[in-house]
């Protein structure tokens, strides 16, 4: 295959922060104020707050107002909760998001059940879950939504094609297998959502057209395990050691992504490719908050 099948979501996701932007910019004439998200954090993992970092810039950069509500890693659930219910019914807040995954002593399923479904711009709550499954407009969770816009955009047939989906998460898996299967611009595709309990993975893998790999195992999908022409799109953000830099990590997908760049027809890099599309949903679902799109 060709070396130049790079899904580049670097590159893609900064075509369409600048499409938002100038929406924002129509927003904040229209009605004297920018869209505004708020990002809540609940203490120090560095990964959660590397990402909260990037989701405020990215704001920035998309003429957003925005604000991070930062709360020690000691607060009660009640009080979490008291902060969602004011962000409720907060009328310069267009959206908000409570960064996942919270300390083990807060219920992360009791935080997004109480956050209005019409500022829950993350699309976890149940709602807009539910919504999407039936195919009706809602707030789609920012991963899915970033795979679809990038398989859109890159003008990938998905309709009638094997799709075959690793790990059945919540926020990434299981909402993602039933996008991708739905009757849709991208969808009507098969799915086969694979987990942990999977049979013959490796066969099920090699039958597919299109694999998306979320299950943050590091380098999991090898080249033996894909067919020649695959599209791979790889959600994992893992970090692994490596003493060669200054930070001493370095980030890799699900995928071993040399060898099977290879044989694939387009592949998405890690960092580069997924991860950057996730923030550019999050702002989209922002405007379309401000612009009650989903929600009156
Ligand atoms: N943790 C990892 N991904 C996400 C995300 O998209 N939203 C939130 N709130 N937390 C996360």
């Amino acid at each position: 295959m060709s070396q130049d099948n790079l899904i580049d979501g670097k590159a893609l996701s900064g075509i369409i922060r600048e499409e938002i932007r100038v929406e924002a910019e129509k927003i904040k004439e229209e009605r004297g104020r920018s869209p505004k998200l708020v990002a809540v954090i609940v203490g120090e993992n560095p990964a959660s707050q590397s990402y909260v970092r990037g989701k405020v810039r990215a704001c920035d950069a998309a003429a957003f107002n925005s604000e991070t509500i930062k709360l020690p890693d000691s607060t009660s659930e009640e009080a979490l909760i008291e902060v969602v219910l004011k962000l409720n019914t907060d009328e310069s807040v267009d959206g908000f998001i409570v960064q996942l995954p919270l300390p083990d002593h807060i219920n992360s399923d009791n935080i997004i059940m109480a956050i209005d479904p019409k500022k829950d711009v993350d699309g976890f709550h149940p709602v807009n879950f539910g919504k999407m499954a039936q195919g009706l407009p809602a707030f789609l969770p920012a991963t899915p939504f970033g795979i679809i816009t990038m398989l859109e955009r890159y003008g990938v047939e998905t309709s009638g094609k094997q799709c075959v989906v690793l790990g059945r998460s919540n926020i990434v898996g299981t909402p993602i297998s039933i996008l991708m299967s739905r009757k849709a611009k991208v969808g009507n595709a098969t799915v086969t959502l694979t987990h942990s309990r999977t049979k013959n993975l490796k066969e099920e893998l090699r039958r597919a057209d299109i694999i998306i790999a979320a299950i943050g195992i590091p380098n999991f999908v090898t080249e033996d395990m894909v067919k020649d022409g695959v599209v791979v799109i790889d959600v994992g953000i893992n970090r692994v050691e490596d003493s060669s830099r200054k930070s001493g990590y370095k980030l890799v997908g699900d995928v071993d992504f040399e060898p099977v760049r290879n044989k694939a027809s387009l592949i998405t890099p890690v960092p580069g490719g997924v991860g950057p599309m996730t923030v550019c949903s999050l702002l989209w679902n922002t405007l379309l908050a401000a612009k009650g799109s989903i929600y009156k």
